[in-house]
């Protein structure tokens, strides 16, 4: 994958005021959607690229820009509850009790499909994953386009996903049509997904909505554990077994208390730097805190990255800040854990990916 495509295309950049979407814009960037073409949106988990749910040729042009494996399915956005019956051959009770609560939102639900939709939507699969996201920019491009929007995060295969305009024009600059630009997106991290074909749902990957929400509506849930890329079975969601959310940097994860982080990350950064190499120090505010005169830490890039107490303000700030390392040219990020709850079950699987597990316990 990735180099051959092309990258010929005049990248068209609007900016679009998400309180009220300027239709000039709303109706190019449809009219690019009907006629094949690909337009990077915001939502209210992270920026996608759109194509027309029913073009195949338009589909496949999603996997060449992204550098996407084929066999990983794209989640289909609609505009409204009742779409779903044109999309899923069997609307289970769970399913409309979820819509019915968290849509629109951070929910995407897998359902078996209807015989209509697009091999290259499923990647072959018996079922279809739909979301209703809440952005009034998708959804005025949703609607104004008049089909379900085939979106998968609009970054290259591999990189973390991209939470501003910014960040999906240095990733596809050249390879999609436009890119409407509503500033950064709220919550930073990807929807929750939900396997409700079977009686006890499955959550393929956590996100958005959480599982203590989810059991709250609709009582037991499974979730699926993230584990190591060697360590999984087949995987249920197709695109959890590539490497993911990485920066180019080597991401290292640091747990312990708010009191020890800070040292052992000074500890390790002094050697790293040692040997020659540039690193990024990303923590929340408790662990800057504990910062004394006497144990300066010093790496090439200090940033504080939120809150333990709102983990909403690391899930937003998080990925724009690996890719930030990048731009930095470092080698090395030292960051911290979360507690596995809530958002931090999501936060924790998009982190232990990005480091690919590897984890500092002090
Ligand atoms: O928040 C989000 O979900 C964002 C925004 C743009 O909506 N989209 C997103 O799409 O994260 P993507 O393609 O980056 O991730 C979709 C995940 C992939 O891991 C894919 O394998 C899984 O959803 N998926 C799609 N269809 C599936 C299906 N039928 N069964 C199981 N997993 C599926
Ligand atoms: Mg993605």
């Amino acid at each position: 994958m990735g180099g051959k495509e092309e990258k010929g295309l005049q990248t068209q950049w609007w900016k679009i005021d998400t309180e009220k979407p300027q239709e000039q814009y709303i109706r190019r960037a449809a009219e690019i959607i009907r006629e094949g073409g690909l337009v990077a949106f915001p939502t209210e988990t992270v920026y996608g690229l759109g194509a027309h749910a029913f073009l195949p040729q338009a589909l496949k042009r999603i996997f060449s820009a992204k550098g996407r494996p084929q066999d990983n399915p794209l989640i289909l956005h609609v505009a409204a509850v009742e779409e779903v019956k044109d999309l899923a051959a069997d609307i289970p009770l769970k399913a409309q009790v979820l819509m019915e609560r968290f849509w629109p939102g951070p929910l995407t639900l897998i359902l078996k499909k209807l015989p209509h939709i697009p091999a290259e939507v499923t990647a072959g699969l018996e079922t279809v994953a739909l979301r209703m996201p809440e952005h009034k920019t998708a959804l005025a491009l949703i609607k104004e386009a008049g089909v379900p929007l085939a979106a998968p995060s609009a970054n290259r295969s591999g990189y973390p996903s991209p939470t501003m305009a910014e960040h999906v024009y240095a990733d596809l600059n050249g390879r999609i049509e436009a890119i409407l630009d509503s500033g950064p997106t709220g919550l930073g991290l990807e929807s929750t997904i939900l396997d409700v074909t079977q009686e006890t749902p499955v959550i393929l990957r956590p996100g958005g909505v959480t599982r203590e929400e989810i059991t709250e509506t609709v009582g037991e849930v499974i979730a699926a554990e993230s584990k190591s890329l060697e360590s999984q079975e087949i995987p249920k969601a197709p695109g959890m077994k590539y490497k993911h959310y990485s920066p180019k940097a080597e991401v290292i994860l640091i747990e312990g208390k708010v009191e020890t982080i800070l040292q052992a990350a000074a500890k390790i950064s002094e050697g790293l730097r040692k040997e020659g190499k540039r690193v990024g120090l990303l923590f929340t505010e408790d662990v800057w805190r504990q910062a004394k005169e006497e144990t300066p830490v010093s790496g090439d890039y200090q940033k504080s990255i939120g809150e333990r107490e709102n983990l909403a303000s690391v899930a937003h700030n998080i990925y724009r800040e690996l890719r930030q390392c990048d731009e930095y040219g470092l080698d090395v990020v030292l960051t911290e854990t979360y507690i596995s709850e809530g958002l931090g079950s999501a936060l924790m699987d998009r982190l232990l990916k990005s480091a690919e597990h590897k984890v500092v316990k002090v």
